[in-house]
C-alpha cells in the first residue's frame, strides 16, 4: 500500500503531535508543513529535514499529488482551509473547532456531507479506550437504563490571554469535548440547561463553568470545566472524572493523565480496568483516517464535522446562559499576571503551548 501524501498546516503543540505520530506510523508521506510563523517553520525544518516547510498554504492546496491535509492551525483560518481542501479534492483531518462561529461550523458540516472528500475532526475523547469501554458496558445493560451523566474536568491549564483566542473561553476551547462526549453517551440532543460561571482574576470571560440540564431523552447531565484549578499552588494537580449512573448500576472513570481507571459496578459484573491514559489518542484517529482514505469507506467511529458543530454550538449556548446568571468576578489581574509569568517559565505544566 502506498503511503498517503499529506500536507500539515499549523506546527504548534497539536501539529507536532500529529507529525510525530504520522512520521512514526509508516502510513503517511508528509510532503509539506505550513506555518505562518517563521520561528515555527525554523523549528519544523530542524526537526523534519526531509519535509518541505512553507509559509503559504496554497502551495499545498495547489499540489495535485497531495491527497490529504491536516488542519492544525487555529480556528480563524480553518474555514477557508476546509473550503480550499474540498475545492481541490483533498481529504481533511481537522482540529476542533472547525470555525470561529456556529453559523460557519454548521455550513461546513453541511458541505462535508456532500463534498465527496473524507473528513474527520479530533473530538479525541471518542477515540479513548476508556469511553469506548464504558459505553459498551452501558450498552450491555449492566447499569440498567442510563439516567445521569456527570463530568468534571478542572486543571491548572491554559490561562486567559495565553493563546487560542479564536477558540473562545476555557469552556468552549476545552469544554466542547465534554459537551460532545456527554451527547455521545446520551445518544440524544441537548434540551434544557442552566449554567453558572465565574470570571476569575478579573478576566472578561468565565474561566470556570458548570452547566446542568437534560437531553431530549430525559437523561440528565452536569458538566464542570475550568482551567482555574490551583494555578499558583506549589505542587499542581487536577480533578477529572466521569460518573455515569443508571437505574441499576454505575460506571465511572478517573485519570491522572498517565493512567486511566474505569470502575464498573453492574448488576452481574464488578470490574476495575486500569490502563495507560493514551493522551490525545492521535494514533487512533490517524489510523482510522488512514484506513478510511485507503479503503474509500468512511470509518463511522471518526467524529464528523457535524458532531463538532453541535458540540461547539452548545458550548457557546452554555456560555451565553452563564453570562446571564450573575457571573461573579473573583480575584484580580495581578494574580493572572503572576499565573502567566509562572506558565511562561514552566517546563512541565498543564497544556503548555510551545514557546518559539
Ligand atoms: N482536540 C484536542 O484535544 C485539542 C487540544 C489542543 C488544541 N486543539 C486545537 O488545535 C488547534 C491548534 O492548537 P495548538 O495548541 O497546537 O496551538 P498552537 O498555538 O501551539 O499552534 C498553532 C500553530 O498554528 C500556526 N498558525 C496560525 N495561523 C496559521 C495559518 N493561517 N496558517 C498556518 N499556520 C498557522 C501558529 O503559528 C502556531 O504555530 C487549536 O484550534 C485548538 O483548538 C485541540
Amino acid at each position: 500500500m502506498d503511503k498517503i501524501k499529506v500536507g500539515i498546516i499549523g506546527f504548534g503543540r497539536m501539529g507536532e503531535m500529529y507529525l510525530d505520530q504520522m512520521m512514526g506510523s509508516g502510513r503517511w508521506d508528509v510532503i509539506y508543513i505550513c506555518d505562518t510563523f517563521p520561528a515555527a517553520r525554523k523549528a519544523a525544518s530542524e526537526k523534519y529535514p526531509g519535509v518541505k516547510v512553507v509559509g503559504d498554504e496554497d502551495v499545498i492546496f495547489n499540489d495535485p499529488e497531495i491527497q490529504a491535509v491536516g488542519l492544525f492551525a487555529l480556528a480563524d483560518s480553518r474555514k477557508s482551509q476546509i473550503e480550499k481542501a474540498m475545492a481541490s479534492g483533498k481529504h481533511i483531518l481537522a482540529e476542533k473547532p472547525i470555525a470561529v462561529t456556529s453559523e460557519d461550523e454548521e455550513a461546513l458540516a453541511a458541505l462535508a456531507e456532500t463534498s465527496g472528500v473524507m473528513s474527520a475532526v479530533n473530538l479525541y475523547l471518542r477515540n479513548s479506550w476508556y469511553h469506548r469501554l464504558m459505553k459498551d458496558f452501558i450498552a450491555s445493560g449492566e447499569i440498567g437504563e442510563l439516567a445521569i451523566i456527570r463530568i468534571c474536568h478542572m486543571t491548572p491549564g491554559l490561562a486567559p490571554g495565553e493563546g487560542h483566542e479564536y477558540e473562545g473561553p476555557a469552556f468552549h476551547d476545552c469544554g466542547m469535548h465534554y459537551v460532545d462526549i456527554a451527547r455521545w453517551y446520551a445518544e440524544s440532543e441537548y434540551s434544557t440547561w442552566h449554567a453558572q460561571g465565574v470570571r476569575m482574576w478579573d478576566w472578561k470571560d468565565p474561566w470556570w463553568l458548570q452547566v446542568h440540564g437534560t437531553f431530549s431523552s430525559g437523561v440528565v447531565f452536569d458538566i464542570t470545566q475550568g482551567f482555574v484549578y490551583g494555578q499558583m499552588s506549589r505542587d499542581q494537580t487536577h480533578n477529572s472524572y466521569i460518573d455515569i449512573i443508571g437505574t441499576k448500576g454505575i460506571v465511572r472513570m478517573t485519570h491522572d493523565f498517565k493512567t486511566a481507571v474505569v470502575e464498573m459496578r453492574g448488576v452481574t459484573r464488578t470490574e476495575t480496568v486500569e490502563r495507560p491514559f493514551g493522551g490525545k489518542n492521535i494514533d487512533v484517529l490517524c489510523n482510522l483516517f488512514a484506513d478510511s482514505v485507503e479503503s474509500g469507506v468512511r470509518d463511522m467511529r471518526m467524529p464528523e464535522f457535524r458532531d463538532a458543530a453541535i458540540a461547539s454550538r452548545f458550548a457557546w449556548r452554555f456560555l451565553d446562559d452563564a453570562m446571564g446568571n450573575a457571573l461573579p468576578s473573583i480575584g484580580d489581574n495581578a494574580t493572572l499576571e503572576a499565573i502567566r509569568e509562572r506558565r511562561r517559565n514552566m517546563k512541565d505544566g498543564y497544556g503548555l503551548l510551545p514557546r518559539r
